[in-house]
């Protein structure tokens, strides 16, 4: 479904105490607006804080808590490792997929992010799948490409029922955590262009309907003529998302 849409990505920050502060501000900011009324709301911590902070988020979906990655595999002997379902077990909704620096740090590649979708799938986590050119791919010209080579070899493999369950975010790498964000126009010419592979890979229903984030540097500032594009449903949010007035400022940029 189609929605407005924030999600906080906390990346490995904060401690459990500092954790719980940030959420019962959060949650005390956003309690004045109906949930009905709000952009769906998604907090995406650290796997040991996940149980803390997901008892503080209330009852009902909104906020709801996501984790930032896990296993392929359903359980067995991965020292180390945290499976879907028990990332669902602990009252998890959604589950970050692709980011960027999951593909760069660890390696993670497209066969592989195939395989985790099935598993997030499976186990009824909702994935929102991140795609994302660097400097380097942008500056040669490459973007439409390369993020259509993401898409078709990471996403398109789903089911059309799959694929309803799939929030894209799109995340320019040059402009993750650097300040550095995409211009309006560059990121409404790449979402639209994302909505158009969606269209051609299922259909415009299809397409139509689907959920698709900016992330890079969005903040408080420049939340607003972001998600003011027609393309543009919302944010996937690393470093504001780690104050709760710049978070629920980004929140009700729509
Ligand atoms: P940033 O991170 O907002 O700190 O740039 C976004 C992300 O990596 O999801």
């Amino acid at each position: 479904m189609r929605q407005n849409f924030v999600a906080g990505n906390w990346k490995m920050n904060l401690t459990l105490p500092e954790a719980q502060a940030l959420t019962t501000e959060i949650v005390q900011e956003l309690r004045e607006e109906q949930p009905s009324q709000r952009p769906q709301v998604v907090i995406c911590p650290p796997f040991p804080l996940l149980m803390g902070v997901g008892q503080l988020l209330g009852e009902g979906d909104n906020p709801a808590l996501g984790a930032q990655n896990f296993h392929q595999k359903d359980s067995g002997a991965y020292t180390g490792e945290v499976s879907a379902k028990q990332l669902q077990s602990v009252g998890c909704d959604y589950v970050i997929l692709g980011h960027s620096e999951r593909r760069q740090h660890f390696r993670e590649d497209d066969s592989l992010l195939a395989e985790k979708l099935k598993t997030a799938l499976t186990a009824g986590l909702k994935p929102i799948f991140c795609v994302g050119e660097s400097l380097e791919t942008r500056e040669a010209d490459e973007t439409f490409d390369f993020i259509g080579q993401q898409l078709a070899a990471g996403l398109f493999h789903l089911s059309q029922e799959e694929f309803g369950k799939v929030v894209i975010a799109y995340e320019p790498i040059w402009a993750i955590g650097t300040g550095r964000t995409a211009s309006t126009q560059q990121a409404q010419e790449v979402h639209a262009f994302i909505r158009a592979q969606v269209a051609a890979a299922y259909d415009e229903a299809t397409a139509a309907n689907t959920t698709i984030l900016y992330g890079g540097s969005c903040n408080a500032q420049n939340a607003r003529e972001l998600f003011s594009q027609p393309d543009v449903d919302g944010g996937l949010i690393g470093g504001a998302s780690l104050k709760a007035a710049d978070f629920v400022a980004i929140i009700k940029s729509f």
